[in-house]
């Protein structure tokens, strides 16, 4: 690919209660850096061509929504499904199930959430995207912080043990440019 750009959903009205999980629609800020979205993809990406991708869930596609360029939605895309911890805060789920808690901080990688998964399982889902981004100029993922970490991860070559820490901020697109070992890097963030 020639380049890349990766961006999560804009902040989701499950986001302000710290939630994780769920499939809510945007919050208010999250609309603005929706609707700021356009200007920021055109400066970046003139006339060429460009394909944005999505997850299958609200909060991606209402992102990409004052976009206008083809689209394409992949369920493959969906954020790290947390099973039954899906709805509940870290709180919460460390009150409820603090085995599992400690478990995670000690292995995040390989930890699978009960009835959900893991980011290993991730990376597995995440093949057949990876792939057929290998083979496109100029894609748009708009996608979840579990998600853009593990294709991230890919790119700039980081190891399982920080694929996980991997910092993916809210409301910024992070431009990779593959070179001939690693990739280029630069983040475009949005004040909303
Ligand atoms: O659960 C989905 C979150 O985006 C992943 O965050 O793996 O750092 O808990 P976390």
């Amino acid at each position: 690919p020639k380049r890349i750009w990766f961006s999560r959903h804009g902040e989701s009205l499950f986001n302000l209660e710290d939630k994780i999980g769920g499939d809510a629609g945007l919050s208010p800020r999250g609309e603005q850096y929706a609707l700021k979205l356009p200007e920021l993809v055109r400066q970046n990406i003139g006339d060429r061509p460009l394909t944005v991708w999505t997850s299958s869930m609200t909060r991606t596609i209402q992102t990409a929504r004052h976009l206008d360029f083809p689209k394409k939605q992949w369920k493959a895309l969906d954020e790290l499904d947390t099973g039954v911890c899906d709805g509940m805060t870290y709180d919460e789920i460390e009150a409820k199930y603090p085995d599992d808690f400690a478990r995670r901080d000690e292995d995040k990688f390989n930890y699978r959430y009960r009835g959900g998964e893991s980011y290993r399982d991730l990376v597995l889902r995440l093949e057949p995207v990876i792939m057929d981004l290998e083979r496109h100029e100029n894609i748009l993922i708009i996608s979840h912080q579990a998600t853009i970490r593990c294709m991230y991860a890919y790119f700039m070559g980081l190891s399982h043990e920080q694929l996980p820490y991997a910092r993916i901020p809210l409301h910024t697109i992070i431009e990779l440019k593959p070179k001939a070992f690693s990739c280029e890097e630069k983040l475009y963030h949005i004040d909303v």
